[in-house]
């Protein structure tokens, strides 16, 4: 099976089929970590441009990691020290790299809809990693990877994410791609920081963290935006964290193998204590293993290649 699609914008528009297509492929990829010689030649002679207009620790190496992984050439352009400091507009930096042959372009932009802007205007293959408040469409399927490795399933599992729902990406994706899958997601934040209508989308809300997470197989923890502070969303840090912080009292009274996420960057102390970061029921370091392998998936199937069947190796001969 191959993904029928140029670019990747946002799990919103990827089928159910196309995102197991992405995970099942990224299993052997996975596997691939393990050797001593972790790299393939699948993308050799292919350029990947990293346009990140926004700060990343995780997603920008991640990406690049994951193509010099299948051999491709990779080129990093930050804001800062681009030509988009002299006023150039975001299509005008998209159509110097297409004159250059970039085969693929990986953005983070602040502006929602910044990737398929880009999309429309060049003939590279776009990757939204990350795009103002909209989608962040590889954080969801390595999110949603972990989920299946760890549980071997993901329809029917009570998936919670607690947090600033509404001005995350990384929400958005996981709600696009846990429904898709049949998964149960409820959402839990205070109601200043949870999109009206958002049941609409078929998941659940919740205000009460305690009770949200009765029966939960899954906590999914999002960074708390401190920037929201002086928007007065939350009355203090003090009082997010005394209700929504998840702490070793409420992943005691939980179920015993609970898993527990955060896609990271951690405030640690405010939405997640140490305690519960690094406790035996946290996959957050795994997480970060696994964006590499989705990401050496998602690039390889954007090339155009056949998907690998789950079981089968990938073809690493040259
Ligand atoms: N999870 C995530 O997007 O982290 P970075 O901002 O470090 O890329």
């Amino acid at each position: 099976m191959k993904l029928k699609t140029k670019d990747l914008l946002g799990l919103e528009y990827l089928s159910k089929s196309d995102i197991e297509l992405i995970l099942d492929t990224a299993n052997p990829f996975k596997q691939l970590f393990t050797r001593s010689i972790k790299k393939v030649p699948t993308l050799r002679g292919k350029t990947v441009v990293l346009l990140f207009f926004e700060p990343s620790t995780r997603t920008r190496t991640s990406f690049e990691l994951a193509a010099k992984r299948l051999s491709a050439d990779t080129i990093n352009i930050a804001a800062a020290t681009s030509s988009v400091v002299k006023g150039e507009s975001l299509i005008d930096t998209g159509k110097t790299f297409e004159a250059m042959k970039s085969d693929f372009m990986i953005i983070r932009h602040s502006m929602s809809g910044a990737a398929h802007v880009l999309a429309r205007n060049v003939s590279s293959s776009v990757i939204n990693a990350g795009d103002g408040f909209h989608e962040h469409p590889t954080q969801g399927l390595l999110d949603i990877f972990t989920i299946r490795e760890k549980k071997g399933k993901v329809k029917g599992l009570k998936v919670v994410i607690v947090g600033d729902i509404m001005h995350s990406r990384v929400a958005r994706s996981n709600i696009w791609g846990l429904t898709k899958l049949g998964a149960d997601v409820t959402v839990c934040a205070p109601p200043t920081l949870i999109p009206p209508d958002i049941q609409k989308t078929g998941i659940k809300v919740s205000y009460n963290l305690d009770e949200a997470m009765r029966d939960a197989d899954v906590v999914n923890v999002l960074r708390l935006q401190l920037e929201r502070q002086k928007d007065n969303l939350f009355p203090s840090l003090r009082e997010y964290t005394l209700l929504y912080g998840l702490d070793k009292t409420r992943v005691k009274k939980a179920k015993k193998d609970l898993l527990i996420m955060h896609p990271g960057p951690m405030n640690r102390g405010i939405e997640i204590t140490s305690e519960v970061a690094d406790c035996p029921q946290s996959v957050i370091n795994e997480q970060v293993t696994n964006g590499i392998a989705v990401r050496m998936a998602v690039l390889y199937l954007l090339a155009g290649e056949e998907g690998v069947p789950p079981g089968q190796q990938i073809n690493d001969k040259e």
